[in-house]
């Protein structure tokens, strides 16, 4: 195994570490837009242009393959050719987001100065937070804080599995407390959390707390380790919401308010919902919807949108019932949308937001509000509507190309026919020219923005089509290094072979009885063969070839019912062609010896052809 590349080493157990903590639907996610079919999910390669997913990550075997250009492997495979790095890189890389600790002497000097650094953020985090935290809960100067949660009711248990706070009004608190644990204030500025004054003292730079007199909601992560914060006055004070600034350590884009919980939580409901409120994500959660969350003080971000897909594939949007929810809906669920999630829009009606709703009305109306939740289309065609109801035949076709966009987003043909039928429904056109209408704006988008369609059939036959291929040319394996010539019925059973080992190593030993260790055609197969027979396992790491050989056959199906049978009629199959070739090699060389004349010496070979011929081989 090569983890040693410019001197650069990472242990074994580190390896196997990063492999167990992360996902690879979960890596892949992040750049491929993945729709689960069946065991495997499936988009669209980001190795090759395609407008029909062949791209498919196997969560069980944890491995990725495309069928369109046969790029395959496993989580170190995907980030080393996605980011262009080395395996170590990658594996340094991947460790660093799922939490797998390196061993220091393994880090260069800048990585370590930033792990020091990230790890001294997050320690003045965790401290800021219980200075907070216990203000709230027991110190009489947390007494505004405890009087206003008590006002929105807000429990003890709360204010705990949420570790709110209270900053008490003044300007050194924070500081104090954090100078006796050998916090500089120059670092508490750097954590955002103390601001420096414009105005220098005598003794250099002076700072002040950036939260006074607020009750602070702990921004945490999935590790439940607080990030940043988010202080709300006590009255109408302006702003309303002070929030930490962002920072190297803390990117508002990237977190969702209420995931510690929600992360559980959304893959057990199966969607999630999304508030604009602290309180609303509080509220809710509380109310037995485990699966709320919230982005921090800013329009949905592509990344808070990309980080909700590696949970689930359905979002319900429910901002604020006034105006500016309504259009921040229309554009985050637009966000939503274009990163491939299904986006239903609630809209509460009788109250300002979701918080004030379950006070007013209870579960059981937020309930039956949430079974009634729009689909984003029909939301935006009814906030459309109310905006400017159509009044005649060219403003209904208006409307139309309106929302033609959105309804071309859609894939799946069912679907797409159901907002067509329900725009003729509401506007009295026939389903005809709705369609015409829409079909006709879908030829003026640009050809790279058009919507890719998932169609199975298509797959299908494409897939049938590279079997043909085989089939007639002899398949040749490697194209950068030129191989011999394999035949077809050879490569078959060598990837059989591989695959029965793959699954069961036992075989092992029969196939080696019967046709040695380097009976192998394909070179990556016998590469493959050569990992199996020596370290009995699959590299973390090996060449790229390898690697998407090895996924594309861990990807096949397996007949395992006639395992016996299938061995050795592979054996059967590797040994005919060996004697084949035998004698293809002996007639190419009494040709050779006809010309030069040698008419001995071709009869002798002749002879020897037709001796094994007679034999069978
Ligand atoms: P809201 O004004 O709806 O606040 O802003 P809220 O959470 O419902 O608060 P309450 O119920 O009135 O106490 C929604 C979100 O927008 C961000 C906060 O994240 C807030 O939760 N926000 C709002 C800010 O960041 N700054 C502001 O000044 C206001
Ligand atoms: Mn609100």
């Amino acid at each position: 195994m090569e983890n040693r590349i410019h001197g650069d080493f990472i242990p074994e157990e580190v390896v196997e570490e990063v492999r167990l903590r992360t996902d690879v639907v979960e890596v892949i996610s992040d750049y491929v837009s993945l729709q689960r079919k069946g065991k495997n999910y499936w988009g669209l390669c980001p190795f090759h242009s395609e407008n029909t997913p062949s791209f498919t990550v196997n969560p069980e075997k944890q491995m990725f393959y495309c069928f369109g250009c046969n790029i395959g492997g496993n989580i170190f495979s995907f980030v080393m050719k996605k980011e262009n790095w080395s395996f170590v890189e990658s594996v340094k890389h991947l460790a660093n987001k799922y939490g797998v600790s390196l061993p220091e002497k393994e880090l260069s000097p800048r990585e370590r100065e930033e792990n020091r650094l990230r790890r001294r953020v997050e320690e003045i985090h965790e401290w800021a937070a219980s200075y907070f935290h216990d203000l709230l809960l027991r110190l009489p100067e947390g007494e505004p804080g405890r009087t206003y949660f008590a006002k929105r009711g807000v429990d003890l248990e709360t204010m705990k599995s949420f570790r709110l706070g209270y900053a008490p009004e003044r300007w050194d608190g924070l500081l104090g407390y954090m100078q006796e644990r050998g916090v500089q204030p120059h670092e508490l500025e750097e954590a955002g959390l103390a601001i420096e004054r414009e105005t220098q003292g005598k003794d250099g730079r002076q700072y002040y707390d950036r939260f006074r007199n607020r009750v602070l909601f702990s921004i945490l992560d999935r590790r439940n380790q607080p990030i940043a914060f988010g202080g709300r006055a006590l009255d109408d004070s302006i702003p309303k919401y002070l929030n930490s600034p962002e920072t190297s350590f803390f990117n508002k884009g990237h977190n969702l308010y209420g995931m510690h919980r929600a992360h559980q939580g959304i893959r057990e409901e199966g969607f999630a919902i999304l508030v604009e409120g602290y309180m609303d994500v509080i509220a809710l959660q509380n109310a037995g919807f485990p699966n709320t969350v919230a982005s921090l003080g800013t329009a949905l971000t592509r990344d808070q949108a990309i980080l909700l897909r590696r949970y689930t594939q359905r979002v319900v949007v429910l901002y604020d019932s006034d105006a500016a929810g309504i259009n921040a809906a229309v554009r985050g669920g637009e966000i939503l949308r274009d990163v491939g999630l299904r986006v239903d829009v609630l809209t509460l009606s009788g109250a300002k937001d979701p918080d004030e709703y379950l006070r007013s009305f209870g579960v059981e109306d937020f309930n039956k509000a949430l079974k009634g939740a729009l689909t984003y289309v029909e939301f935006k065609y009814r906030t459309l509507v109310r905006e400017t109801p159509p009044q005649n035949i060219h403003e209904k076709a208006e409307l139309v190309i309106k929302l033609a966009p959105d309804i071309l987003k859609v894939t799946s043909p069912v679907e797409r026919e159901g907002y067509e039928r329900f725009l003729s429904l509401e506007l009295g056109l026939t389903l005809e020219a709705v369609q015409r209408e829409i079909a006709s704006q879908e030829q003026k988008k640009p050809k790279k923005e058009r919507v890719q369609e998932y169609s199975q059939q298509k797959r299908v036959n494409s897939l049938k089509n590279r079997d043909n291929i085989i089939d007639a040319i002899i398949c040749k394996d490697d194209t950068v290094h030129p191989q011999p010539t394999v035949y077809l019925g050879v490569y078959r059973a060598e990837r059989t072979l591989l695959r029965m080992l793959l699954e069961d190593i036992s075989h092992l030993p029969k196939i080696k009885e019967k046709l040695g260790e380097s009976f192998w055609k394909v070179q990556t197969h016998q590469q493959i063969f050569n990992y199996l027979d020596q370290d009995g396992g699959l590299p973390a790491h090996s060449e790229e070839t390898v690697q998407s050989r090895l996924a594309s056959l861990l990807l096949e199906e397996l007949d395992i019912s006639q395992t016996e049978r299938l061995l050795d009629d592979c054996i059967k199959e590797v040994l005919s062609t060996q004697a084949k070739e035998r004698v293809e090699d002996l007639q190419a060389r009494m040709a050779i010896l006809e010309k030069s004349g040698d008419m001995a010496g071709a009869m002798a070979l002749l002879k020897e052809i037709g001796e094994r011929l007679k034999r069978g081989e």
